[in-house]
Formats: structure tokens, sequence, C-alpha cells
């Protein structure tokens, strides 16, 4: 890219945006507390899943103040099944502190704002650039595919070490007028146009800037290195029956999945059924002498680096008083109020069908 095309280029892109950008309900508002949840929601999510939380979570949390006096077990509610849950927990710690040091106005200002929990790079761009004004570029996945092909950028976009390339190459590009317009304009351009498979190059208005468009190389942008094939786990789960009562567990407050609640189980071991493993594992997790009373279902869930082969059993309570080994809270619950706790995706897979479990069991009397 020349230095005389970058002024045309980014008037191309910013009239492209105001043409031909989705209307989306964080692009209808210019308060910076409703714009960050939505870039801390994109950044691990796409917009189609965004759409269905971020209007119910700012109905719930329509302000700074309100996410800060928030239960944290409500937050986690309402981020239920969006995933990467320790979003949720630094946002909602996040607000607390720009209640507590910034009298609740959220620092237009980097080095403060990169300095709370949950933001980084990535996040006080956007945020800042969108609800600011100011001139950082946000790159994030679908800008870094958009640059590869635009100038033939070789550097790998899954290696943390690239982003500095990407980074330096949109400090050049941006335009520092309208930089949230112009961070928009390039997400969405990889969004809509620059797509992972088959973009569609006649209808992109810097076609004619595009190095790799150029060269008929677009196929072979971005470059990726290989990663690994992610392993496969299997595990077992019980639903504890106890005078019409289910057991539940609360995860640790950090790591994966921190917070949430589940039903008590944990990886099957090698030559060990999942029958087995599911009785095992009420022994050591939650001390409590089961057996088996029929299979539930069985269901596959991905998380970045594994995936999860879940076989559900519904048991029953024989013995045994509750002794937690890593969660660290229970309850007996009835099935209707488990809707009050929030679940990992996985779990809410299952949850339904112990609805109708319970709906035949009544029927029976
Ligand atoms: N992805 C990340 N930020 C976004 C935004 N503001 N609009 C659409 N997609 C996005």
């Amino acid at each position: 890219m020349k230095n005389r095309e970058i002024p045309v280029i980014r008037k191309i892109l910013i009239s492209w945006y105001m043409n031909h950008h989705r209307r989306l309900p964080w692009r209808e508002t210019k308060n910076p507390y409703r714009i960050w949840v939505s870039e801390v929601m994109l950044q691990q999510t796409q917009v189609k899943t965004v759409i269905r939380y971020y209007p119910k979570f700012c109905r719930h949390f329509p302000d700074l103040k309100a996410l800060a006096k928030a239960d944290q077990q409500d937050v986690l509610k309402s981020w239920e099944g969006l995933g990467y849950y320790a979003r949720a927990r630094n946002l909602h710690q996040a607000a607390k502190l720009v209640i507590k040091r910034y009298k609740g106005k959220i620092p237009n200002d980097r080095e403060a704002f990169l300095k709370l929990p949950g933001v980084g790079d990535y996040i006080s761009a956007a945020v800042l650039s969108i609800a600011f004004d100011r001139p950082y570029p946000a790159v994030d996945g679908n800008v870094k595919r958009v640059l590869s092909r635009f100038n033939q950028i070789d550097a790998p976009v899954n290696r943390a070490v690239s982003y500095g390339i990407f980074k330096k190459f949109s400090d050049r590009l941006i335009d520092t007028d309208h930089p949230g317009t112009f961070n928009q304009a390039m997400m969405e351009l990889g969004a809509l146009i620059c797509k992972p498979k088959n973009p569609t190059c006649t209808s992109c208005p810097i076609e004619t800037y595009c190095r790799a468009q150029k060269n008929g190389k677009v196929a072979a942008y971005p470059k990726r290195i290989p990663t690994r094939s992610i392993p496969e786990y299997r595990v077992a789960i019980g639903v504890v029956y106890k005078n019409s009562r289910v057991l539940i567990t609360k995860r640790k407050p950090e790591g994966l999945l921190g917070g949430l609640w589940e039903f008590p189980g944990g990886k099957i071991q090698k030559n060990e059924t999942p029958e087995s493993a599911c009785i095992r594992e009420m022994k050591e997790e939650v001390s409590l002498s089961i057996e088996i009373d029929s299979y539930l279902t069985r269901v596959k869930h991905a998380y970045t680096h594994f995936r999860i082969l879940i076989d559900v059993f519904l048991c029953r309570y024989v013995s045994g008083a509750v002794k937690l080994n890593q969660a660290t809270d229970y309850r007996w619950v009835k099935i209707k109020e488990i809707n009050n706790y929030p679940f990992p995706k996985a779990n809410l897979k299952f949850i339904p069908l112990l609805n109708r479990v319970e709906h035949i069991k009544n029927k029976k009397g």
C-alpha cells in the first residue's frame, strides 16, 4: 500500500460502511457502557448469537451501576450459554472498580482503561474508538483476515506474535478523524465481504487496492500455522435424586466455567464403564453412595481446546452426607428450580429432558 493511497482507502471504507453496515443494537448507541458490553460479548462470540443475549443483558443491567450492584450469580445467569464466563466475571469486577475509582465514569484514557479486569488491547481499542473517538485500531480476527489479504501479510493469524505486525499496519491505515467508524468498517468488511470462505471480492469497495486480489492469491490468505487436533474426553454425569430433589454443585470461582453450577460427575478412566465412572465420581466428588436407575442421554460439547462426550445417568441416593472435593457449594433442588442457577451449555443440553422425566413421574403419581 502506497502512502498516498491511504486517505483514499479511508474515505472509501467509511463511505462503504455508512451505506452497507448492518443495523445492530449496539450501533444505535454512543453509551460507553453498552458499547463495552457489546465488545466483550463480541470478542469471542458471533454476532448472530450476541444479538440474542445483548438486549436482555442491557435490560437486566441497564447501566454500569446496575451491573456493579448485581450478584455474580445473576450476572452469570444472564451470560449462561454464551461461554467464556471469565468475560462476565471480569466485566462485573470492572464495573465495580469503575464505580469505586472513577465515580462511575468509564475512563476514556487508555492506560486507566487497560488496568481494568478483562480489558486488553482489543477491548480498549474497540470501546475507546467507538464510544470516545480515540484513535486506536481494533484488531480482531475479522480485521486480521482483511489486512492479511489486503497487504499479503504472511504472518500467521493464529500466532500471538503476529499481532504486532497487524497492529502496526492498522496504525498506518486507521482514520484518526473517524476511528470508531473506521474500526467498525474493517470488522464489517470482514464479516460481510472478506469472509473466511468464498469472499465476495467483486463487491469489495477496496478490491482494486487489495494485493492478494491483484495477484490472484486471495484463497492463500490468511496464513495459519496448523494446530494440533483437539482431544476428546469422555465424561459421566449423575443426576442424583433424593426425595424429589436433585443434587447440583457449584464450581470454584476461577478457571473454566468458574462460578457456574453443574451436575456432579467426571472423566471416565481407561477400562472403566460410564456407569462405574459415575458411581466412582459420586464417591470422590460429593462423597455419596448412589445407584444408577437409568441412562438418560449422551451429549457432545466442544470447548476451545477439547471436546467432551458426556453420558448422563439418572441415579438414586443410597447413603452418605455430601462432602465436597472440588466444588465450593451444593444444593438439593427441585427440577423446576434448576432454571434459577447458571449452568454450562453442556448441562443445558440435557436439562430439558429432566423436565420431561419429571412430567412423566408426576403423571404416574
Ligand atoms: N465484532 C467485534 N466488534 C463488533 C462490532 N462492533 N460490530 C460487529 N461485529 C463486531
